[in-house]
C-alpha cells in the first residue's frame, strides 16, 4: 500500500453533509480505479466490511462480489441479516457460503484458544480462496481496513485478525474507507443506509462465539452461547442499555453443576454474562446493570436456553482479567 497517511486537510466527518461529501468523492475514485474490471470482498456483516461494501455497490453495482461465509461462529439472525441487506434490500451481488460443518468439523476436540483462532483463521481464508477461484474476471480486492488499523497494524488487532486475506489473492486493493476512524465509518455507513443494528454494533470478535464457547467447541454449548447472546442483546435493548454499554455478551464455560429442573436433578452447563465499559479495549470496567434487568436476564435463559441451569454475572475488570474468557 503506497499511501498510508491520513492526509492532514481531511476533515472529521460528522455530519450527514460531509458523509455525503465522502460517499460522493470515494463513488468517484472507485470508478476511476476499478472501470468496468470486478471486485471480491469478503463480507462478514461487521460495520467496516459491511460500509465498504455498501459504497462499492453505490460505485459498481454489480461488478462486486461479496462474499459471506458462515462459519457457523456468528451470532443469532446475523447470516441472515446480511443476505436480507445485501441481496434483498442492496441487490448486491452477494455469493452465501454455507461452511457451518467444516469448521466446526475441523475444531472437534481443539482446546487451545490460541490453536482455535488459527483454525477458524486458516479455514476462512480456504473457504474464501476456494469461492474467489470459481470467479472469472476478478481484478480487485475490497477490504474494509480503516485508520486505526493502519495505526495499529502491529499491535492487538492485527494479531487478532483471524480474517486477513491470503496473500496468494494476488488482485489489487481497494480500501475506501481506510483513513476513517470508527466513529466517522458509522456516520458514512448510516448516510448510506445501513441499518442501525449494523452501523451502531459492539466490537464482535473475528472468531466469533467460538471463543466464547470455552475450551473445545460442542455443538450443544455454542447453541447455548448463541441462544443467551441473543436473549441478552435483546434485554439490553429493552432496557435502553443499548449503545451505552461498551460490549456486553455471554459466555458458556466447559464445565457443568448440578441443579433441579421440575423436580428432577439435572447436570447442566452455567451461562456467564459479561457487560463491560471501554474506550479502546486496553482496559475495561464492569457496567452497573440494574438488578430487575439482570433478574429477567436470567429467567429467561433458564427458561428458553436448553441445557443451562445456572448464570453468572462476571464481575472482573480488565486487568486483570481479558475481556474475553479466551
Ligand atoms: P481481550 O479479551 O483481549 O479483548 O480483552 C479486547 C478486545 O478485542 C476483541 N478480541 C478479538 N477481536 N479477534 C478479534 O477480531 C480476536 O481473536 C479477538 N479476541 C478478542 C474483544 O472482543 C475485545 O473487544
Amino acid at each position: 500500500m503506497e499511501n498510508n497517511k491520513r492526509p492532514e486537510s481531511m476533515q472529521r466527518i460528522n455530519t450527514p453533509e460531509l458523509a455525503n461529501a465522502f460517499i460522493d468523492e470515494q463513488v468517484a475514485a472507485i470508478r476511476a480505479q476499478v472501470g468496468s474490471k470486478k471486485v471480491l470482498l469478503a463480507l462478514s456483516g461487521g460495520v467496516d466490511s459491511s460500509v465498504c461494501a455498501a459504497l462499492l455497490i453505490k460505485a459498481i453495482g454489480k461488478q462486486l462480489v461479496c462474499v459471506h461465509v458462515n462459519h457457523g461462529l456468528l451470532r443469532k439472525g446475523e447470516p441472515e441479516q446480511v443476505v436480507e441487506v445485501f441481496r434483498h434490500q442492496m441487490d448486491a451481488n452477494l455469493i452465501y457460503v454455507d461452511a457451518v460443518d467444516r469448521f466446526l468439523d475441523k475444531l472437534v476436540d481443539v482446546t487451545d484458544p490460541e490453536q482455535k483462532r488459527k483454525i477458524i483463521g486458516k479455514e476462512f481464508i480456504e473457504v474464501f480462496a476456494e469461492e474467489a477461484s470459481k470467479q472469472d474476471g476478478i481484478e480487485f480486492l475490497a477490504q474494509g481496513t480503516i485508520y486505526p488499523d493502519i495505526l495499529e497494524s502491529q499491535g492487538v488487532k492485527a494479531h487478532h485478525n483471524v480474517g486477513g486475506l491470503p496473500p496468494e489473492l494476488n488482485f489489487e486493493l481497494v480500501e475506501p474507507v481506510k483513513f476513517l476512524y470508527k466513529d466517522e465509518v458509522r456516520v458514512v455507513g448510516k448516510a448510506l443506509g445501513l441499518p442501525d443494528g449494523m452501523v451502531y454494533r459492539q466490537p464482535f470478535p473475528g472468531p466469533g462465539l467460538g471463543v466464547r464457547c470455552v475450551g473445545a467447541i460442542t455443538r450443544d454449548r455454542l447453541e447455548a452461547v448463541r441462544e443467551s447472546d441473543a436473549i441478552l442483546r435483546e434485554e439490553f435493548a429493552a432496557a435502553g442499555l443499548e449503545g451505552k454499554v461498551w460490549q456486553y455478551f455471554t459466555i458458556v464455560p466447559d464445565f457443568r453443576s448440578t441443579g433441579i429442573r421440575d423436580g428432577k436433578r439435572c447436570w447442566d452447563w452455567s451461562v456467564v454474562i459479561r457487560a463491560v465499559n471501554s474506550i479502546d479495549a486496553t482496559s475495561a470496567s464492569i457496567e452497573e446493570v440494574p438488578y430487575a434487568v439482570l433478574n429477567k436476564i436470567v429467567n429467561r435463559i433458564l427458561a428458553e436456553v436448553s441445557g443451562v441451569n445456572r448464570v453468572l454475572y462476571d464481575l472482573s475488570p480488565k486487568p486483570v482479567a481479558t475481556i474475553e474468557w479466551e
